[in-house]
């Protein structure tokens, strides 16, 4: 099929490459004219395992284009997919003003029937919204179709994810746009859910608050098993044991981050809240992520006599591992308070230090694990990469003027890091 794809984020230009990889002629649109430059060089502008050789190949294979014009692309496809950006406001609420922008382009290219996709993460009744604006640019209402297709891929995984989800969700007015999307979607042998659009949008933002708050659950969870002396790890594989929870997002840590739960829990609430409903259970879990980093650093600062003056080592900055994202990453909030309180920061990420540093210049940012640790009164770890798991801990250890090490992802087993030469502290566990 013939498919155009808006917006070259992370959702729209795996979108758009897993397309053009299973035999669809896709193009995708960006009104950065650098980086469409770049990505028609063959040059990913993010950092996501296999991408690079996905855009080569579709590239190569005429499959993928690319170009900044919305009217180009519009013209010659016959389903268009709005990907581009929903960033909170400053009252939590999705700012949609790009997606009304690339709406209004669209509405005036459309000249043959055209299904139009929201694949961005949008509020219940922007469906509507996006149908009204291309109204208004006098297309008639039988030549096109809105449909809702949220995306569920995670950073890190995002080509994987595509390639093999759990669900596709469609929501739609008319049941011959949502055929039209299941033999696009065919190859991927993935269940379909057809829905009303609104209750499509709805499907997002629910899931995402709902893994949040599962992830915010067990870090209560672990601040409780601090009080006690139990070991949160042992709790979470208890509870997650049982099917009807599951062992998936019980895992405790520095709290979440990135660039969808901290936006779709917000706009979960604002958009209740837009309805007259309070859903004060999730203000509550966005309270709960605040507590859990803000917690963990008052332990560290208890151990070591407050940050001021002091050296403090950080393993990982990205949000997550295996991305350079570092969008509410909770190494910011870290760096912040140290800062703040006096403190000196040295820093290594194997991707994301080069974008740390434009947020905060005064911090050291060095070239490998082992030299964050070198003069460290303590060290900090903060994203679980895989390089981090198989460190020589004893080496590490050996050149920190403390050794005392609070794991912020429980990565290390307590017994290995204090045989190293650690003092080791974790989440979930009492010092
Ligand atoms: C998430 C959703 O998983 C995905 O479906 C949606 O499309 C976009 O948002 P992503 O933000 O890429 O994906 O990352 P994810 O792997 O879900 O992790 C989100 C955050 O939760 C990270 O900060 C991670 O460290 C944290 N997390 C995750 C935990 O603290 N514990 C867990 O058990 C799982």
């Amino acid at each position: 099929m013939k498919v155009a794809v808006v917006g070259t984020g992370y959702v729209g230009l795996v979108t758009g490459l897993v397309l053009a990889d299973l035999g669809n002629e896709v193009t995708c649109v960006d009104k950065d004219t650098k980086k469409v430059e770049s990505i028609r060089a063959g040059i990913a502008p993010i950092f996501e395992p296999g991408i690079e050789e996905m855009l080569k190949r579709t590239l190569k294979n005429g499959n993928f284009n690319i170009t900044d014009s919305i009217a180009d692309a519009v013209k010659k496809s016959e389903i268009v997919f709005i990907a581009v950006g929903t960033p909170p406001a400053t009252d939590g609420t999705p700012d949609l003003t790009a997606v009304r922008a690339v709406a209004k382009d669209i509405g005036k290219a459309i000249d043959k029937p055209t299904i139009v996709i929201n694949k961005s993460t949008v509020p219940v009744g922007s469906g509507d919204m996006v149908e009204q604006i291309i109204k208004d640019q006098g297309v008639a209402s039988d030549l096109f179709d809105v449909v809702s297709n949220p995306e569920f891929l995670r950073e890190g995984s995002a080509i994987s994810d595509t390639l093999n989800p759990d669900r596709i969700v469609i929501g739609t007015r008319r049941p011959e746009a949502a055929e039209k999307l299941k033999e696009l979607y065919a190859p991927l042998q993935s269940e379909f859910i057809v829905t009303d659009l609104n209750s499509a949008e709805l499907i997002k933002y629910g899931g995402n608050s709902f893994l949040a708050l599962k992830i915010s659950f067990i870090n209560a969870m672990s601040r409780v098993c601090e009080l006690c002396n139990a070991n949160i790890g042992d709790v979470a594989r208890g509870i997650g044991a049982d099917q009807r929870i599951g062992p998936q997002f019980l895992y405790a840590g520095l709290g979440w981050g990135g660039s969808c739960f901290p936006k779709d829990v917000q706009g979960m609430v604002a958009t209740a809240q837009g309805l007259d409903y309070d859903f004060g259970l999730l203000k509550e879990v966005i309270k709960i992520n605040e507590d859990q980093t803000n917690h963990f650093l008052d332990r560290i600062e208890h151990r070591i006599g407050g940050f001021e003056g002091k050296t403090v080592g950080l393993l990982g900055l990205a949000f997550k591992p295996n991305t350079d994202d570092i969008r509410d990453a909770k190494a910011l909030v870290i760096i912040d308070r140290i800062l703040k309180a006096g403190g000196r920061v040295q820093a290594y990420d194997p991707v994301a230090s080069h974008l740390v540093e434009d947020h905060f210049p005064a911090a050291i940012y060095v070239n490998s694990a082992y030299d964050v640790s070198k003069g460290a009164d303590v060290v900090i770890l903060v994203t679980e990469w895989n390089e981090f798991r198989q460190i020589d801990l004893a080496r590490l250890a050996g050149t920190a003027k403390e050794a005392i090490l609070f794991d912020g992802r429980r990565v290390y087993a307590p017994e290995k890091a204090r045989a190293a030469g650690w003092e080791y502290h974790t989440i979930g566990i009492a010092s």
